[in-house]
Protein backbone atom coordinates (compact mmCIF):
# COMPACT_ATOMS: atom_id res chain seq x y z
CA UNK A 1 0.00 0.00 0.00
CA UNK A 2 2.96 2.27 0.69
CA UNK A 3 4.31 2.39 -2.54
CA UNK A 4 0.72 2.90 -4.17
CA UNK A 5 0.48 5.87 -6.89
CA UNK A 6 -0.89 8.73 -4.67
CA UNK A 7 -3.78 9.31 -7.43
CA UNK A 8 -5.31 5.68 -6.66
CA UNK A 9 -8.41 6.02 -4.83
CA UNK A 10 -9.33 4.43 -1.84
CA UNK A 11 -11.48 1.77 -0.61
CA UNK A 12 -12.50 -0.22 2.29
CA UNK A 13 -12.68 -3.95 2.30
CA UNK A 14 -14.41 -6.15 4.15
CA UNK A 15 -13.91 -9.95 3.79
CA UNK A 16 -16.35 -13.02 5.20
CA UNK A 17 -15.46 -16.28 4.79
CA UNK A 18 -18.55 -18.41 3.57
CA UNK A 19 -20.02 -20.99 1.53
CA UNK A 20 -21.88 -19.43 -0.75
CA UNK A 21 -23.42 -21.98 -2.29
CA UNK A 22 -24.83 -23.04 0.98
CA UNK A 23 -25.58 -19.60 3.44
CA UNK A 24 -26.95 -16.75 3.40
CA UNK A 25 -24.96 -13.72 2.69
CA UNK A 26 -27.04 -11.32 3.93
CA UNK A 27 -26.80 -12.86 7.49
CA UNK A 28 -22.87 -12.17 7.66
CA UNK A 29 -22.82 -8.66 6.02
CA UNK A 30 -21.88 -5.57 8.28
CA UNK A 31 -25.46 -3.94 6.99
CA UNK A 32 -27.55 -6.30 5.36
CA UNK A 33 -28.88 -3.52 3.94
CA UNK A 34 -25.58 -3.02 1.60
CA UNK A 35 -26.29 -2.54 -2.14
CA UNK A 36 -23.73 -3.09 -4.09
CA UNK A 37 -22.79 -1.95 -8.48
CA UNK A 38 -20.69 -5.12 -9.36
CA UNK A 39 -20.18 -8.72 -8.16
CA UNK A 40 -17.65 -10.82 -9.58
CA UNK A 41 -17.35 -14.39 -9.51
CA UNK A 42 -13.98 -15.33 -11.32
CA UNK A 43 -13.24 -19.31 -11.93
CA UNK A 44 -16.05 -20.48 -9.03
CA UNK A 45 -19.76 -20.20 -10.47
CA UNK A 46 -19.72 -23.68 -11.60
CA UNK A 47 -18.95 -25.10 -8.30
CA UNK A 48 -22.56 -24.37 -7.79
CA UNK A 49 -23.26 -26.43 -10.12
CA UNK A 50 -23.67 -29.81 -7.55
CA UNK A 51 -27.22 -28.99 -7.41
CA UNK A 52 -29.90 -26.86 -8.38
CA UNK A 53 -30.84 -25.96 -4.52
CA UNK A 54 -26.80 -24.76 -4.64
CA UNK A 55 -27.01 -22.98 -7.75
CA UNK A 56 -30.32 -20.99 -6.62
CA UNK A 57 -28.38 -20.08 -3.52
CA UNK A 58 -25.55 -18.86 -4.77
CA UNK A 59 -27.55 -16.47 -7.30
CA UNK A 60 -29.93 -15.27 -4.83
CA UNK A 61 -26.51 -14.13 -2.88
CA UNK A 62 -25.37 -12.88 -6.11
CA UNK A 63 -28.33 -10.81 -7.03
CA UNK A 64 -30.35 -9.89 -3.74
CA UNK A 65 -27.54 -7.52 -2.83
CA UNK A 66 -27.00 -5.73 -6.47
CA UNK A 67 -28.50 -2.29 -7.12
CA UNK A 68 -30.48 -2.00 -10.40
CA UNK A 69 -28.54 -2.13 -13.15
CA UNK A 70 -25.67 -2.80 -11.16
CA UNK A 71 -23.46 -6.08 -12.91
CA UNK A 72 -23.02 -9.97 -12.21
CA UNK A 73 -19.09 -10.55 -14.10
CA UNK A 74 -17.97 -13.57 -14.10
CA UNK A 75 -15.84 -16.38 -15.76
CA UNK A 76 -16.65 -20.38 -16.12
CA UNK A 77 -14.93 -23.41 -17.65
CA UNK A 78 -17.65 -23.65 -20.93
CA UNK A 79 -19.74 -27.28 -20.42
CA UNK A 80 -20.46 -27.66 -24.00
CA UNK A 81 -16.95 -27.24 -24.94
CA UNK A 82 -15.47 -29.20 -22.73
CA UNK A 83 -17.78 -31.92 -23.36
CA UNK A 84 -17.20 -31.92 -27.05
CA UNK A 85 -13.79 -32.73 -26.15
CA UNK A 86 -14.40 -35.68 -23.90
CA UNK A 87 -16.80 -36.90 -26.46
CA UNK A 88 -13.65 -37.64 -29.17
CA UNK A 89 -11.79 -39.45 -26.32
CA UNK A 90 -12.06 -43.05 -26.18
CA UNK A 91 -11.80 -43.28 -21.87
CA UNK A 92 -13.12 -39.83 -20.79
CA UNK A 93 -10.06 -38.57 -20.10
CA UNK A 94 -8.80 -35.39 -21.91
CA UNK A 95 -5.12 -34.48 -21.72
CA UNK A 96 -2.60 -32.17 -23.37
CA UNK A 97 0.54 -30.49 -22.75
CA UNK A 98 -0.78 -28.26 -19.49
CA UNK A 99 -4.47 -29.48 -18.69
CA UNK A 100 -5.78 -32.53 -17.92
CA UNK A 101 -9.92 -33.28 -17.65
CA UNK A 102 -11.73 -36.62 -16.25
CA UNK A 103 -15.13 -36.90 -16.57
CA UNK A 104 -16.26 -38.69 -13.54
CA UNK A 105 -19.04 -42.07 -14.89
CA UNK A 106 -19.75 -45.10 -15.79
CA UNK A 107 -20.30 -44.17 -19.72
CA UNK A 108 -18.20 -46.39 -22.07
CA UNK A 109 -19.86 -44.72 -25.24
CA UNK A 110 -18.37 -41.16 -24.98
CA UNK A 111 -18.99 -40.18 -28.82
CA UNK A 112 -22.77 -39.65 -27.36
CA UNK A 113 -22.09 -38.39 -23.72
CA UNK A 114 -25.25 -36.34 -22.50
CA UNK A 115 -24.37 -35.16 -18.82
CA UNK A 116 -26.99 -34.15 -16.11
CA UNK A 117 -27.90 -30.54 -15.96
CA UNK A 118 -26.85 -30.63 -12.05
CA UNK A 119 -23.99 -33.03 -10.58
CA UNK A 120 -22.13 -33.79 -13.98
CA UNK A 121 -18.53 -34.09 -11.85
CA UNK A 122 -15.31 -33.73 -13.46
CA UNK A 123 -11.45 -33.49 -12.31
CA UNK A 124 -9.86 -30.54 -13.57
CA UNK A 125 -6.02 -30.24 -13.65
CA UNK A 126 -4.45 -27.20 -14.74
CA UNK A 127 -0.48 -27.14 -14.95
CA UNK A 128 -0.91 -29.56 -12.01
CA UNK A 129 -2.20 -26.56 -9.57
CA UNK A 130 -6.12 -27.11 -9.64
CA UNK A 131 -7.06 -30.09 -7.97
CA UNK A 132 -10.34 -30.94 -7.06
CA UNK A 133 -13.98 -31.84 -8.17
CA UNK A 134 -15.92 -29.54 -10.21
CA UNK A 135 -19.01 -29.31 -11.78
CA UNK A 136 -19.82 -29.04 -15.18
CA UNK A 137 -22.22 -25.56 -15.97
CA UNK A 138 -24.02 -25.45 -19.10
CA UNK A 139 -24.56 -21.66 -19.76
CA UNK A 140 -27.79 -21.81 -21.42
CA UNK A 141 -29.14 -23.11 -17.80
CA UNK A 142 -27.73 -20.27 -15.75
CA UNK A 143 -29.30 -18.08 -18.50
CA UNK A 144 -32.59 -19.39 -17.11
CA UNK A 145 -32.15 -20.02 -14.04
CA UNK A 146 -30.55 -16.29 -13.58
CA UNK A 147 -33.93 -14.86 -15.04
CA UNK A 148 -35.55 -16.19 -11.86
CA UNK A 149 -33.05 -13.74 -10.02
CA UNK A 150 -33.49 -10.65 -12.29
CA UNK A 151 -30.32 -10.86 -14.03
CA UNK A 152 -30.46 -10.29 -17.56
CA UNK A 153 -27.76 -11.71 -19.93
CA UNK A 154 -25.72 -8.94 -21.40
CA UNK A 155 -22.72 -10.51 -23.39
CA UNK A 156 -21.22 -14.12 -23.20
CA UNK A 157 -17.89 -14.38 -24.59
CA UNK A 158 -15.72 -17.36 -24.98
CA UNK A 159 -12.13 -16.13 -24.34
CA UNK A 160 -10.50 -16.75 -27.52
CA UNK A 161 -12.99 -14.23 -28.57
CA UNK A 162 -12.87 -11.96 -25.79
CA UNK A 163 -8.67 -11.79 -26.47
CA UNK A 164 -9.64 -10.68 -30.56
CA UNK A 165 -12.00 -7.95 -29.48
CA UNK A 166 -9.46 -6.72 -26.66
CA UNK A 167 -6.55 -7.06 -28.61
CA UNK A 168 -7.00 -3.70 -30.07
CA UNK A 169 -5.06 -0.36 -29.91
CA UNK A 170 -7.00 1.03 -26.73
CA UNK A 171 -6.93 -1.96 -24.69
CA UNK A 172 -3.52 -3.81 -25.58
CA UNK A 173 -1.94 -2.08 -22.42
CA UNK A 174 -4.52 -3.45 -19.85
CA UNK A 175 -3.32 -7.15 -21.69
CA UNK A 176 0.66 -5.67 -21.24
CA UNK A 177 0.00 -4.87 -18.10
CA UNK A 178 -1.71 -8.13 -17.03
CA UNK A 179 1.17 -10.18 -19.12
CA UNK A 180 -1.72 -12.22 -20.49
CA UNK A 181 0.23 -13.17 -23.91
CA UNK A 182 3.62 -14.53 -23.85
CA UNK A 183 5.87 -12.58 -26.21
CA UNK A 184 7.51 -14.89 -29.01
CA UNK A 185 10.20 -15.55 -30.29
CA UNK A 186 11.50 -16.16 -26.45
CA UNK A 187 14.26 -14.87 -24.90
CA UNK A 188 17.71 -16.26 -26.31
CA UNK A 189 18.29 -18.81 -22.87
CA UNK A 190 14.77 -20.13 -23.18
CA UNK A 191 14.96 -20.52 -26.88
CA UNK A 192 18.56 -22.15 -26.92
CA UNK A 193 17.18 -24.48 -23.79
CA UNK A 194 13.92 -25.68 -25.65
CA UNK A 195 16.52 -26.37 -29.00
CA UNK A 196 19.16 -28.43 -26.86
CA UNK A 197 16.78 -30.88 -25.33
CA UNK A 198 15.15 -33.71 -27.31
CA UNK A 199 11.46 -32.89 -25.59
CA UNK A 200 12.11 -29.25 -25.88
CA UNK A 201 12.58 -29.36 -29.18
CA UNK A 202 9.39 -31.72 -30.40
CA UNK A 203 7.97 -29.42 -27.70
CA UNK A 204 8.75 -26.27 -29.63
CA UNK A 205 8.00 -27.40 -33.35
CA UNK A 206 4.11 -29.27 -32.15
CA UNK A 207 3.55 -26.35 -29.89
CA UNK A 208 4.75 -23.16 -31.65
CA UNK A 209 4.16 -24.04 -35.53
CA UNK A 210 1.07 -22.17 -35.37
CA UNK A 211 2.91 -18.34 -34.12
CA UNK A 212 5.77 -19.71 -36.52
CA UNK A 213 3.26 -19.73 -39.41
CA UNK A 214 1.86 -16.39 -38.65
CA UNK A 215 4.54 -14.86 -38.87
CA UNK A 216 5.75 -16.24 -41.62
CA UNK A 217 2.23 -15.01 -42.85
CA UNK A 218 2.71 -11.96 -41.73
CA UNK A 219 6.35 -11.07 -43.40
CA UNK A 220 5.29 -11.98 -46.30
CA UNK A 221 2.16 -9.99 -46.51
CA UNK A 222 4.04 -6.95 -45.35
CA UNK A 223 2.34 -6.54 -42.11
CA UNK A 224 4.50 -4.05 -39.80
CA UNK A 225 2.39 -4.28 -37.15
CA UNK A 226 4.80 -6.28 -34.84
CA UNK A 227 7.83 -4.23 -36.26
CA UNK A 228 10.35 -6.19 -33.84
CA UNK A 229 8.94 -9.64 -35.59
CA UNK A 230 7.47 -10.21 -31.60
CA UNK A 231 3.85 -11.63 -31.36
CA UNK A 232 2.02 -11.75 -28.20
CA UNK A 233 1.27 -15.72 -28.17
CA UNK A 234 0.40 -19.25 -26.08
CA UNK A 235 1.55 -22.40 -26.82
CA UNK A 236 -0.65 -24.51 -28.78
CA UNK A 237 -1.90 -26.17 -25.54
CA UNK A 238 -2.58 -23.31 -23.57
CA UNK A 239 -4.78 -22.12 -26.70
CA UNK A 240 -6.64 -25.17 -26.28
CA UNK A 241 -7.41 -23.82 -22.40
CA UNK A 242 -7.86 -20.35 -23.24
CA UNK A 243 -11.00 -21.59 -25.16
CA UNK A 244 -12.30 -23.92 -22.77
CA UNK A 245 -13.23 -21.21 -21.04
CA UNK A 246 -15.81 -18.28 -21.09
CA UNK A 247 -16.47 -14.86 -19.73
CA UNK A 248 -19.98 -13.46 -18.86
CA UNK A 249 -22.04 -10.11 -18.16
CA UNK A 250 -25.66 -10.07 -16.60
CA UNK A 251 -27.36 -7.02 -15.24
CA UNK A 252 -29.68 -6.69 -12.65
CA UNK A 253 -33.28 -5.26 -13.97
C1 LIG B 1 -10.40 -21.75 -9.28
S1 LIG B 1 -10.44 -20.79 -7.82
C2 LIG B 1 -10.51 -19.12 -8.45
C3 LIG B 1 -10.00 -18.15 -7.45
C4 LIG B 1 -10.01 -16.67 -7.87
N1 LIG B 1 -11.36 -16.19 -8.08
C5 LIG B 1 -9.18 -16.42 -9.11
O1 LIG B 1 -9.70 -16.00 -10.12
O2 LIG B 1 -7.96 -16.67 -9.04
C6 LIG B 1 -12.08 -21.09 -7.26
C7 LIG B 1 -12.37 -20.40 -5.93
O3 LIG B 1 -13.76 -20.55 -5.63
C8 LIG B 1 -13.91 -20.77 -4.25
N2 LIG B 1 -15.19 -21.44 -4.04
C9 LIG B 1 -15.61 -22.60 -4.61
N3 LIG B 1 -16.84 -22.92 -4.18
C10 LIG B 1 -17.22 -21.93 -3.32
C11 LIG B 1 -18.37 -21.70 -2.53
N4 LIG B 1 -19.37 -22.56 -2.54
N5 LIG B 1 -18.43 -20.60 -1.75
C12 LIG B 1 -17.40 -19.73 -1.73
N6 LIG B 1 -16.27 -19.89 -2.45
C13 LIG B 1 -16.19 -20.98 -3.23
C14 LIG B 1 -12.72 -21.64 -3.90
O4 LIG B 1 -12.42 -21.56 -2.54
C15 LIG B 1 -11.63 -21.03 -4.77
O5 LIG B 1 -10.99 -19.99 -4.08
Amino acid sequence: MRNRPQNHAQFGAHFITMDCKEENLFDKLPHDTMLFDIVSCQFALHYAFRSEKALRQMLYNISAGLRKGGYFIGTLPDAERIVHLLRKTTDGKFRNDVLSIEYIDKTSNWSTLQPPLFGAKIYFSLDERVNCPEFLAYFPLLEEVCKDFDLELVSCKNFSDAIQSYDKNDQRNLMTRMKALEEYPFEEDRLNHMRETLSGAQKFSSEYAHVERKRHEMASSGDRRNNNGCLGTLSKSEWEVVAIYQTFIFRKI
